[in-house]
């Protein structure tokens, strides 16, 4: 018996008027008309249906902390920083707990069932791993949470970070964070990102850096993490965040640099509603965009995900849990217009992350977890122009969220369900049979 059947859907791929069999939580059959009962039938009027949404780089023990203290004035990555030490002794294991599943909840309405958090361990008591442990397990049923120990404030520069950075794996956090360019000089950020591929070698762990979040073409370290996973045979194990001097960098040397990034597979991961309110902030005229070279790194066969990094912190006091808004940005900051690039804007929100989080059986496909997203779009391209409805988020073969069509009940243009254009289908190919912008 099929528990959940869901017909004429669209996929990712653009393969359409398909239905999808689910049971007992996996997916059993994908394929045009498939007859019987089922305990639950969704008609996808075509509409797509693509694997969960996925965020590779965010900060959970951070999120809906706007205005604690104070709000950050300047709108600067160091006061950001400031102000979050500011509110560090004021946290608390619960209030935290309260703030990071009233998120969770926001983030299942929009389809984004895998978050990678990395979480603050620069404060001797460990509140916030205790506090996003105890989240991982909470949620657990519905959304993959995976834990970064980041050294916040310096793993060298602070006092004790070694320690408790060691104590915060100890405890169960499985990924080993940095963030060289916060160090005191080049040479100590060199030497964190040694030190801390070191201990993802002994301990066999993967890693996520924050790494060169900076405007200044001369912050390097990129280069010496992406030696040291060639060093520590951690190929594919690694992950660049932020990487945003890369933006300002010499071309030259990015013809280098990039390259050897692609010897270690790094995974970079580029957070583009941070980049563009954060970088270029030393900036008169003309303002530089700070974002990293998506599509040049894309190009070279390096994978590339997008990430929210902050939803209403102190950092950015914006952001909503929908990757689609995350990825429409990236595609605008990075100018990803072309149709192929748009396409690849929406991978770097959903199967980008699943290979850099290392996430198994992940997609739409026979024998996978049924963990799936009606939206209320015929594709993807539709998708990131319309942010549109999450009309079902399925996880494990059960709905867990729901919500009404967008439609207009004036039917101006006599079509009710017309409200998205959604059938509006632009000439993409050209004379030649070439694909147009
Ligand atoms: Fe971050």
């Amino acid at each position: 018996m099929t528990d959940l059947l869901l017909k004429n859907a669209t996929l990712p791929d653009g393969r359409t008027g398909l239905d999808i069999a689910v049971t007992s939580g996996k997916i059993t059959a994908i394929e045009p008309g498939i007859p019987g009962d089922a305990g639950t039938a969704i008609d996808c009027s075509g509409y797509l249906v693509s694997p969960p949404f996925i965020d590779a780089h965010f900060h959970m023990d951070a999120t809906l902390s706007l205005g604690m203290p104070r709000m950050n004035q300047s709108g600067t990555l160091l006061e950001g920083i400031a102000l979050w030490g500011e509110l560090k002794p004021q946290l608390t294991v619960e209030a935290m707990v309260e703030r990071a599943l009233r998120y969770c909840d926001l983030a299942v309405s929009r389809g984004l069932l895998a978050i990678r958090s990395h979480v603050d361990v620069s404060d001797p008591t460990l509140r916030t791993a205790e506090a996003m442990l105890e989240v991982q397990r909470l949620v657990k049923p519905y959304i993959d949470l995976q834990l970064v120990a980041f050294p916040q404030d310096g793993y060298l520069r602070s006092p004790g970070a070694v320690d408790l950075l060691n104590r915060s794996l100890d405890m169960g956090l499985n990924i080993v964070g940095g963030i060289p360019h916060f160090e005191r000089t080049m040479a100590e950020g060199t030497q964190s990102v040694e030190l801390l591929c070191r201990i993802a070698a002994d301990r066999g762990l993967p890693v996520d850096m924050h790494c060169d979040e900076s405007d200044d073409p001369m912050s390097r370290h990129i280069e010496t993490l992406a030696q040291q996973t060639v060093r520590f045979g951690l190929q594919g194990r690694v992950a660049g965040s932020h990487l945003t001097s890369m933006h300002s960098m010499d071309n030259y040397y990015v013809s280098k640099l990039i390259a050897l990034m692609a010897e270690a597979d790094i995974q970079v991961i580029s957070n583009p509603l941070i980049n563009i309110t954060l970088q270029g902030r030393h900036d008169t005229y003309p303002k530089r965009r700070g974002l990293t070279r998506v599509p040049e790194l894309m190009a070279a066969g390096l994978n590339v995900s997008f990430g929210h990094d902050c939803v209403m912190d102190p950092w950015y006091s914006m952001g909503s849990g929908d990757m689609l808004e995350v990825a429409g940005m990236g595609l605008h900051v990075a100018q990803m217009t072309s149709r192929k690039a748009i396409r690849q804007a929406f991978d770097a929100v959903t199967i980008n992350p699943a290979r850099a989080l290392g996430l198994p059986d992940y997609g739409i496909a026979v024998g996978n977890p049924a963990d799936m997203v009606l939206l209320q779009a015929r594709n993807t391209i539709e998708a990131l122009r319309l942010r549109p409805t999450r009309l079902a988020v399925i996880k494990a073969g059960k709905v867990i969220a729901q919500s009404a069509p967008q439609i207009s009940t004036l039917s101006l243009n006599g079509r009710p369900d017309a409200v998205n254009s959604a059938d509006y289908a632009p000439q993409t190919k050209n004379k030649t049979g070439k694909e147009t912008r």
